[in-house]
């Protein structure tokens, strides 16, 4: 029962301690974007890269997740809402604890994005929009998922029979078909500079 459970918050080492002890301010990164369109590779390098200018911070990441605490989801749009859902309790948790969160996750609609957005505080979370056209996705198809979706041996694949919204108001995008990784890396990392400092 929801009003048995009392929190003890006013107890515990507050977000603005663990800041203090880390030198930084933490935040949610959300990186959305189809399959293939970069946000595995931007998540580890930007988390490479913000590591070594000292910040502490953590990937989640699309295909991890999905083998631990989201490993009896799918992808139907009930499945990608339970999944975002959990990640974005996961992303709160790691925001409390002072830690900057790089969330690589197709995340394909507006309403599951909302989610997120709600659940982490939307003063918290920074959607960033990796772009690339579906053609060069399916193209570059690393996982060679996109051939196997066209043959129709994977249902519900976004982008190809399962709807991707971009979205409306990002705070960067990025476009990885025009772009370098190390143009992209630095991109963001200018951008999020003054909102992780102290
Ligand atoms: S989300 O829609 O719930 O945000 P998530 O980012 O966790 O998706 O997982 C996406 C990864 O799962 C893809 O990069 C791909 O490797 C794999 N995948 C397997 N089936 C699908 C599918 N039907 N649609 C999209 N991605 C899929």
């Amino acid at each position: 029962m929801a009003e048995n459970i009392h929190p003890i918050f006013d107890r515990l080492i507050t977000r603005e301690e663990r800041e203090q002890r880390l030198k930084q301010r933490s935040k949610v990164i959300w990186l959305t974007g189809l399959s293939g369109s970069g946000k595995s590779t931007i998540a580890q390098r930007l988390e490479r890269f913000l590591y070594s200018e000292g910040y502490f911070v953590q990937v989640l990441d699309g295909d991890n997740i999905r083998m631990g605490i989201s490993n009896n989801l799918g992808f139907s749009v009930t499945d990608r809402e339970e999944n975002i859902r959990r990640i974005a309790e996961v992303a709160k948790l790691y925001l409390n604890s002072g830690v900057i969160t790089l969330a690589s996750f197709i995340s394909p609609t507006r309403a599951i994005r909302d989610l997120a957005r709600q659940v982490i505080g939307p003063e918290d979370f920074i959607e960033i929009y990796i772009n690339a056209p579906l053609e060069v996705c399916e193209q570059r198809d690393v996982k060679g998922l996109y051939a196997k979706a066209r043959k129709g041996e994977i249902k519900g694949f976004t982008g190809i029979d399962s709807p991707y919204e971009a979205p409306e108001m990002p705070a960067l995008e990025i476009r990885t078909d025009a772009m370098s990784l190390e143009d992209s890396t630095l991109k963001i990392y200018n951008y999020l500079k003054t909102q992780i400092s102290l």
